[in-house]
């Protein structure tokens, strides 16, 4: 799809609808409905992913073969549940751009986090610290503290928080740098989001990953927002480690199994100090069932229990669209969807919203974030009345995301108008 000038009109984005090669993968996915039979328009896949189509019989199957096989199936299934997580391994790793050794999927995502910190978070008497941003998600801020706490350190002291400039609202990378550059000596662990909740700053991970490692420090990412958000390149932006969860862009149901990045360089090496389980035990001898723990020489080291399998299926339905559509595509018409947004946006002169999401492509993802200071909340209640569905965020925030796989410029043309009706109202 050629870059256009863009208008503020419904015909051009219809035009733009039209000429979008991606614009058949809306119809694979089901839409929440109004009352009038007709869809919603959904702009919340940075917290729940909509439902493809294919999930329900992706997940039949698998309750047909526990129906017909029960404990057979682990071998019997049509996709044996022995090795199913290795379905995903290789879309999982086109998507995040790794190497298949590098990705695994289990558990949920804030227990990758601590999994992936207790390998990776080796303070010393000399280097102890954890670099984090400022506003990181709630989940990710309990975590490192407890992590912190949990080896005898004091998170007022230990956790080092960095924040924009004051007056400004994302992180300026090299102001990032310089933390890393005066305090690294200090920091154990450099842990970011890929792109942030809150304000939607993508962040520049292969900078980071580089001034961390300079410095010694180990640097992961909590890729929640990021993962199917993206064009990630995990394995040569040389991240140590990241995490992320698969229901928001990733649209594999709520609750659904998360992903795990462990670089190669320490994927490959068992001895590595990890919390152990029996799916991470050798696959050659687990059933030995001995009482030792051998490691699986990959990310798959790190699983601890047989994984779910309905959760998987899921999982399977859609990453098979996004093998499909290509990662670079959707990404190029993200850019897009999301650019044609802020366009829109930019029309409305009342002054009564800004928007906080960087104005650089590059520093973003699908996500915009709007400050609506007066009355915001009522804002979102009064679209979601009519059928909009974005999210709130306290204070002031309303996070509006077109998801390129199932989003319109049409979609985003309505949202802009009833959005303008709801702040005049
Ligand atoms: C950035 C980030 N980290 C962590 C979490 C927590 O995820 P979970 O409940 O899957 O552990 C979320 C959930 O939305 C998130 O957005």
């Amino acid at each position: 799809m050629a870059p256009a000038p863009f208008e503020a009109t419904k015909d051009f984005a219809a035009a733009m609808t039209s000429r979008d090669p991606l614009a058949s993968y809306r119809e694979r996915f089901h839409f929440p409905r109004l009352p009038d039979g007709s869809d919603c328009i959904y702009l919340c896949g940075h917290s729940l992913g909509l439902q493809p189509k294919k999930v329900r019989s992706y997940v039949e199957q698998e309750l047909q073969d526990w129906e017909n096989f029960a404990v057979e199936a682990h071998f019997r299934a049509r996709n044996p549940w022995m090795p199913y997580h290795e379905i995903l391994t290789e879309p999982t790793a086109r998507l995040v751009g790794a190497l298949p050794g590098e990705v695994v999927v289990m558990n949920s995502l804030t227990v990758n986090l601590h999994l992936m910190m207790v390998s990776f978070y080796r303070p010393t008497a000399a280097r102890n610290k954890i670099l984090v941003e400022a506003n990181a998600f709630p989940s990710d801020q309990y975590a490192v503290k407890s992590q912190l706490q949990y080896h005898g350190y004091d998170p007022a002291t230990a956790l080092i928080e960095i924040a924009p400039r004051p007056g400004e609202t994302s992180l300026r990378t090299e102001d990032i740098e310089q933390r890393i550059e005066a305090d690294g000596e200090k920091i154990a662990l450099v842990l970011l989001g890929g792109v942030n909740y809150f304000t939607g700053q993508a962040f520049e991970c292969s900078r980071i990953a580089d001034a961390g490692h300079a410095k010694g420090c180990v640097v992961g990412f909590d890729m929640a927002h990021a993962a199917g958000n993206l064009h990630l390149q995990l394995h040569h932006w040389n991240a140590d480690f990241a995490v992320w969860c698969s229901y928001k862009y990733l649209n594999a149901g709520p609750g659904s199994i998360a992903g795990c990045f462990v670089h190669e360089r320490h994927a490959r090496n068992p001895k590595l100090p990890r919390f152990a389980g029996w799916w991470g035990h050798d696959k050659q001898t687990r059933f030995r069932m001995g009482p030792e723990f051998h490691a699986i020489a990959s990310a798959e080291g790190w699983q601890l229990s047989n994984p779910s399998i309905l959760s998987m299926a899921a999982l399977r339905a859609s990453m098979e669209i996004f093998d499909e559509a290509g990662i670079g595509r959707l990404r190029a018409k993200s850019e897009m969807l999301t650019g044609y947004l802020e366009f829109l946006l930019g029309h409305d002169r009342s002054g009564r919203f800004s928007i906080i999401t960087p104005r650089d492509p590059a520093h973003r993802g699908a996500q915009l974030s709007l400050r609506l200071p007066q009355n915001g909340r009522a804002v979102c209640d009064a679209l979601a009345q009519q059928g909009v569905i974005c999210d709130w965020r306290e204070p002031d925030i309303l996070r509006v995301t077109p998801a390129p796989l199932y989003n319109s410029f049409s979609d985003v043309f309505t949202f802009a108008e009833k959005f303008r009706a709801a702040l005049q109202a």
